[in-house]
């Protein structure tokens, strides 16, 4: 009896001994793996803090570098080459902003994410690729919101404006300004648009954005979505049949040279901003940052005044060369059928909404 009772206290004493030498092999697994963790993350804040969110320094000088998705002569490249000499100007050559045009350092979707861990320090792009670090951001682009460009400038330049500027700041982004992107149009390679009907199953390219994509599929056409940068090569290949921006893009990328037919039916406007990585800014003397602050709004009022000047002679321009500029019939017909986007984003942002259409009515 008593040799059972003690062959069951060792059994018992083993499996004891198995339980907690498998728990403890399991917690040290654990904690070999949240110490792997550990140094993976501290590698990468220590690339953050160590390196990355401080600016590059040469001989005193602080250089910044600045991405861009158009071409030099755009007037977006122009107002972002001014605000860099601004600041130039105003620092005493101790701040020099390098600008990089027609996306030399990636597509709009990879420097702002670079931009994000401090690979490059500032970006200029369009709110369409930002709704990704914030997506109520996503407000601003909505369908017919504006009555016109004045109505959207009175947004941006107020307490929305200022709101949305600084909305990104949890993801260490900081807006520095806002930039005129105009009326966005579809533009086509083998067909005029004038009604709805026009638009069915067509390819056109869309930016990467899921809004962007719902939009244009609510609008009856099959949205693709890709980079800025290929669409020319698409379309020259006919794998797409047309696309959709403002003017000054249209012709500076030369996709008015491919695709002959603009219809101005103006569906969105999307706001562009200069952001900036937030631990760079704020790592810089504060006076600096206020440079930057200041030279950044500047630049943002003669922006505004290229871009009007741009878009009338660019209108010029591509007709001069040939294309086709169409009204729509029935532009009713387009508000309608994009309501249902409304619908979908109103529940989450209508508050929003609500004061932006309402801007500029009361005042
Ligand atoms: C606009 C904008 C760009 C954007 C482009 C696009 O032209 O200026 O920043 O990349 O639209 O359609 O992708």
């Amino acid at each position: 009896m008593d040799k059972k009772r003690t062959r069951r206290r060792l059994t018992g004493l083993f499996f004891l001994l198995l339980v907690l030498a498998s728990a403890g092999s399991f917690f040290s697994a654990l904690q070999k793996k949240k110490a792997a963790e550990d140094s993976t993350a501290s590698v990468i804040s220590g690339i953050q803090t160590d390196f990355l969110t401080e600016p590059m320094k040469r001989d005193g000088q602080i250089i910044l570098r600045l991405a861009d998705n158009q071409r030099a002569e755009h007037p977006t490249s122009v107002a972002c080459d001014y605000f860099a000499r601004l600041v130039e100007k105003r620092s005493n050559g101790r701040i020099h902003i390098i600008t990089y045009h027609s996306s030399a350092l990636g597509d709009e979707k990879t420097v702002l994410q670079q931009m994000r861990f401090g690979g490059i320090d500032m970006v200029r792009a369009s709110v369409a690729l930002m709704t990704d670090y914030n997506p109520e951001l996503t407000v601003l682009e909505m369908p017919y919101l504006y009555r016109n460009s004045d109505h959207m400038w009175q947004v941006l330049d107020g307490e929305i404006g200022n709101y949305f500027l600084q909305s990104m700041r949890n993801n260490g982004i900081e807006g520095l300004c806002w930039y005129d992107a105009g009326a966005r149009n579809f533009y086509t390679m083998d067909k005029k648009i004038t009604k709805l009907s026009d638009l069915k199953g067509l390819y056109i390219r869309v930016q990467q954005s899921a809004f962007m994509m719902d939009l244009v599929s609510m609008l009856g056409a099959n949205p693709v979505e890709m980079p800025y940068e290929m669409v020319g090569s698409q379309l020259r290949e006919h794998i797409i049949d047309g696309a959709e921006n403002n003017i000054p893009s249209f012709v500076s990328a030369r996709h008015s040279s491919l695709a002959p037919y603009l219809v101005l039916d103006g569906h969105t406007r999307i706001p562009e901003m200069i952001v900036m990585n937030q631990k760079v800014l704020e790592s810089l003397p504060f006076e600096d940052q206020k440079i930057i602050r200041q030279a950044a709004l500047e630049s943002s009022v003669y922006q505004r005044e290229l871009w009007k000047k741009e878009e009338e002679k660019n209108y010029q321009a591509f007709q001069e060369a040939g294309g086709t500029i169409t009204e729509l019939e029935d532009l009713s017909e387009f508000v309608k059928k994009v309501q249902p986007i409304y619908d979908q984003y109103v529940p989450r942002y209508g508050n929003v909404i609500e004061r932006i259409r309402a801007v500029g009515l009361t005042d």
